[in-house]
């Protein structure tokens, strides 16, 4: 990807910039001269008051760096909900626990389609580390009728209780911070973060027994050694974050939707710069050391291992898709049909194209996966029942 036409920052957001920048200066030097990329990504989206997810920046929605599925359509969040209307039905009751709940704009939409059913979940909780877009998910669903928005309420970490029902996270996992490593002519090296002059820059250290290890264990699961030089990143805290927000989870489904790959596809030879990506503005570029504190940094999923982590912690991967499978099986043609009915003619068109993004191979459809994992629920999933990819992980 080319960092092409970056968006000029306001003074402003180059004094934020300025201080996010020394923060990280000052744990590079704390640490001895090198930070691994797992640290420098935590502290630029989520050092407190002033990582990009931390601190006021508009982040999500067209008028913000990057646009999600649900702040596209509503149609993306009744699709959700007709996926989670069958859970909660085959369960008899439950409740929906939302993992980085963004605008709120998912919530919003799930909610509103389970009203429309009369299968509202008994509680919708949110998990959500950002202040920031806490308040707004805030502002958005307490404009809900006072029957929906009672039951939302926000949490200051994992349940401590068991519940029964789903756990939903759209582009959450995407947003977990990833190590980056490069194979060397003796193995495997950790890809960190130095200080060069005024910015920052790659460096190579040994990779770290833990880090040796995991990229070990993925190595065996591919069809052809990683050539020298190649470099990709791997997301270790992956598997203890899925243990811990899936932990309370004592009968139904985590649905976890994001960009992303099985792992043969995820290392392909031809993948050798890996897939980390900012987005500053609607642009999407690779450059993580600059706009520091002002953009998004992600890193695609290896879906593989959020299947091993899941079953390591007792969970059954009860489907894999596309998220255009997911869709077209969880009634995408008729729920697009209502929104379609309900829009401004002028608007009518507009909607249909953004619906299409969601399920065009080109688009969303094919880059965005969908995965269903189960604790003590083998009901029907018509979101998986379309197509089953769960054997390419
Ligand atoms: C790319 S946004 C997606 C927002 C929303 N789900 C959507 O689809 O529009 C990532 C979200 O994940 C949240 N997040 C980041 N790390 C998280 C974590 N460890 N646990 C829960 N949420 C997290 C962010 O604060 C943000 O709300």
């Amino acid at each position: 990807m080319i960092a092409a036409g970056l968006v000029p920052l306001s003074a402003a957001e180059r004094a934020h910039e300025a201080r996010v920048v020394a923060k990280i200066r000052e744990a590079i030097e704390d640490a001895g001269g090198w930070l691994p990329f797992s640290r420098y990504m935590e502290l630029a989206l989520y050092a407190p008051g002033l990582g990009y997810y931390s601190a006021g920046a508009h982040k999500l929605g067209a008028g913000g760096d990057f646009v999600t599925a649900p702040e596209l359509t509503s149609v993306f969040g009744r699709c959700v909900a007709s996926q989670c209307a069958e859970v909660l039905a085959t369960l008899g009751d439950g409740e929906i626990l939302e993992l980085g709940a963004g605008s709120g704009a998912l919530a919003a939409d799930v909610l509103g389609e389970l009203a429309r059913r009369g299968t509202l979940p008994a509680a919708y909780r949110i998990l959500e580390p950002s202040p920031d877009l806490r308040e707004r998910q805030a502002r958005r669903l307490g404009a809900l009728p006072v029957d929906i928005r009672r039951r939302v309420t926000w949490l200051e970490g994992v349940p401590q209780g068991s519940f029964r029902g789903i756990v939903l996270a759209n582009e959450v996992l995407d947003a977990l911070p990833v190590e980056r490593f490069r194979v060397g002519a003796a193995g495997f090296e950790a890809l960190g973060v130095a200080i060069e002059g005024e910015r920052f820059g790659w460096r190579t250290a040994p990779a770290s027994q833990a880090l040796a290890a995991d990229l070990a264990a993925l190595a065996t699961d591919l069809a052809t050694p990683l050539p020298t030089g190649y470099v990709s990143e791997a997301c270790v805290v992956l598997d203890p974050w899925l243990a811990a927000v899936t932990e309370p989870l004592r009968a139904g489904i985590a649905l976890l939707i994001d960009y992303g790959l099985s792992r043969r596809a995820y290392y392909a030879p031809q993948r050798d710069g890996g897939t980390l990506t900012c987005h500053h503005r609607q642009r999407r570029h690779d450059d993580v050391f600059v706009n520091v504190g002002l953009q998004d940094l992600t890193a695609s999923v290896d879906f593989t291992r959020v299947a091993a982590a899941a079953v390591a912690h007792g969970l059954r991967v009860a489907g894999y898709t596309s998220q255009a499978h997911f869709l077209l099986g969880s009634g995408f043609e008729q729920h697009l049909a209502l929104v379609r009915a309900a829009a401004d003619p002028s608007r009518e068109p507009l909607c249909a194209r953004a619906a299409a993004r969601l399920v065009l191979p080109g688009d969303m459809g094919e880059t965005f996966k969908c995965i269903a994992l189960a604790r003590d629920y083998d009901g029907a999933l018509g979101g998986f029942s379309l197509r089953d990819f769960t054997a390419s992980l």
